[in-house]
């Protein structure tokens, strides 16, 4: 009999944990019964999904909110903390903006976040702005630009990690506009940042993109000071 079934959900396209998930079932009634297998087959596939999603997240390393303390973190009054881990901003499509020093936890609480929308069923990618410019342009020259571009903007959530880091070349301004331009009331970023809004054309260097680019990100947008001091230092084997 279990191989007919296998035979059958595969001639049927049924989600395969279907041979797992049918023996660990308990049978009152044909209601109760199907009820069951469904509910499972479906919290199987959501289960799926999601381990889908968190690959396709691309972050770096993971990281959560446990044990991570706010302490240092001055918040805006548009947005509590409270709305931050229930990722609301993403559903108003909002964006913030994480701005401090050096090893304050901004990539962390980025990261974090992006973990917690993915569970709650939404779409997100980590690159660091870098990174993003050079795979659009390496997209670009393979001509795979249209293909990668649409698979950025089906995105719910795009965090971008450090702006300013590094000077951008001015094709690089020009690819990254397209993107949060895209974004702009549609979707939601994460950016972080250690340079103060005033000094992005030093790394923009086009101050008409410059501007164009800050304006969209800010319209809608929360901005985190992190001002503690670096927990890398603090918690450094080198002491
Ligand atoms: N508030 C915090 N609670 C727990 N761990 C933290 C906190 N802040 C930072 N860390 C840890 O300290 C290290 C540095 O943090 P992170 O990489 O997020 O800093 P950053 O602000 O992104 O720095 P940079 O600007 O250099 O990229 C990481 O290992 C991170 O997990
Ligand atoms: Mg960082």
């Amino acid at each position: 009999m279990r191989d007919e079934i296998a035979r059958l959900q595969k001639k049927l396209r049924i989600n395969k944990a279907l041979i797992d998930i049918y023996p660990t079932l308990t049978y009152e009634n044909n209601e109760q019964f199907t009820h069951d297998l469904l509910k499972a087959l479906d919290e199987s596939r959501c289960a799926l999904a999601q381990q889908k999603r968190m690959k396709a997240a691309n972050f770096p390393i993971l990281k959560t909110l446990k044990n991570y303390s706010f302490e240092g973190i001055q918040m805006p009054e548009s947005i509590t903390i409270e709305d931050l881990i229930a990722v609301r901003f993403i559903e108003n499509k909002e964006n913030l903006v994480f701005y401090g020093n050096v090893g304050t936890g901004k990539t962390h609480l980025a990261i974090a976040l992006g973990v917690l929308a993915i569970q709650q069923g939404k779409k997100a990618q980590y690159f660091t702005l870098h990174e993003l410019i050079n795979k659009l342009v390496s997209a670009k020259e393979d001509g795979k630009y249209q293909t990668f571009f649409k698979k950025i903007i089906k995105n719910d959530l795009l965090i971008l990690d450090e702006w300013g880091y590094l000077p951008l070349h001015h094709e690089g301004a020009r690819l990254i506009y397209e993107v949060i331009s895209q974004f702009y009331e549609q979707k939601s970023l994460i950016l972080t940042t250690n340079l103060e809004f005033s000094h992005w054309k030093n790394f923009l260097f086009d101050e008409k993109l410059t501007i164009a680019i800050l304006d969209r990100i800010i319209h809608h947008s929360h901005l985190l000071v992190f001002n503690g001091s670096s927990y890398r230092k603090e918690h450094s084997l080198m002491k």
